[in-house]
């Protein structure tokens, strides 16, 4: 019985949310999202759904904490250094020989990813070239990977990260340190356009040699996970390459037809046939 109500609370959040702002959280992994929910009900101290439903039905800004609470924006330089490894060694040295290169950062959070990305670019002399587009659907997010302002206790594991992958120099060379922060090198963002998007029920909007979505699909089931790959393979050219989180796989999604493989430790797929 607790169960059925729990179930049919999350399910009036849901609807609560779509009708008020047309945000779609109705195929998010049942699970994680429970979680956060009962998160958010504690954090801002409200005595049930209910009252939970009232709030964001009535505050706009209180929504936009509500968004930032029920979705995970943990996010790290260089995380999995293999990964970046494979980026360079295999992967931007194919895209490398276009003339441009279009890479779309899909739910980049507070954009440490985008950084890691364009560092590497600039050390493989590639950074000119590139046209980056960053979106999350969290508008905060957004606004803190455009100002690329971190706390300087978040740098070491950035910089640890940045030795495994064995970067030419010092993350340190690439951002300056005032009053506990790191303020990243501007000029590594000159070409990126930093956008909110929501992969649910967001369009698609260009066409890229590469896509990172990172530990994002893990949050979705089977149905959105479905709907972000085939909005994803629309969004690539033929022979560019999607890559997704380690824990992560498109295994099982049907446009699995038009990818291959490319790197299956890395997860990183090459989409194959239009
Ligand atoms: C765990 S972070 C991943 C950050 C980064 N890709 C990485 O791997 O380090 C997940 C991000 O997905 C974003 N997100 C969740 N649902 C989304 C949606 N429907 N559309 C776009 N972004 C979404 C969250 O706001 C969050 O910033």
């Amino acid at each position: 019985m607790a169960e059925e109500i729990e179930i049919r609370s999350i399910r009036n959040i849901v609807a609560a949310v779509k009708d008020t702002y047309n945000f779609d959280f109705g195929n998010y992994a049942t699970t994680s999202f429970k979680r956060r929910i009962e998160r958010a009900i504690s954090v801002f101290n409200c005595k049930n759904v209910d009252e939970l439903i009232t709030k964001i039905k009535a505050d706009k800004n209180f929504f936009d904490s509500f968004l930032k609470e029920i979705t995970v924006n943990t996010t790290e330089m260089f995380r999995d250094p293999s990964f970046w490894r494979k980026l360079r060694e295999d992967v931007l040295p194919i895209i490398g020989s276009h003339q441009n290169i279009r890479i779309w950062h899909a739910a980049c959070s507070s954009g440490e990813e985008v950084y890691s990305m364009a560092i590497l670019l600039k050390e493989m002399d590639l950074l000119g070239r590139a046209q980056i587009t960053a979106t999350d659907i969290n508008q905060d997010v957004i606004a803190a990977a455009k100002k690329g302002a971190y706390p300087l206790r978040n740098m070491e594991l950035n910089q640890s990260n940045y030795e495994r992958f064995e970067g030419k120099g010092k993350l340190s060379d690439y951002f300056s340190e005032t009053e506990g922060m790191a303020y990243m090198d501007t000029s590594l963002i000159a070409n990126v356009t930093f956008k909110p998007h929501d992969l649910v029920l967001g369009p698609g909007f260009s066409k890229f040699d590469l896509i990172l979505c990172r530990n994002v699909l893990i949050y979705f089931n089977m149905v959105l996970q479905d709907h972000v790959v085939e909005l994803f393979s629309n969004s690539l050219f033929k022979n560019s390459f999607l890559a997704i989180g380690s824990k992560e796989t498109i295994a099982w999604c049907k446009s699995i037809d038009k990818f291959s493989t490319f790197s299956i430790e890395e997860k990183i797929y090459q989409k194959t046939k239009e």
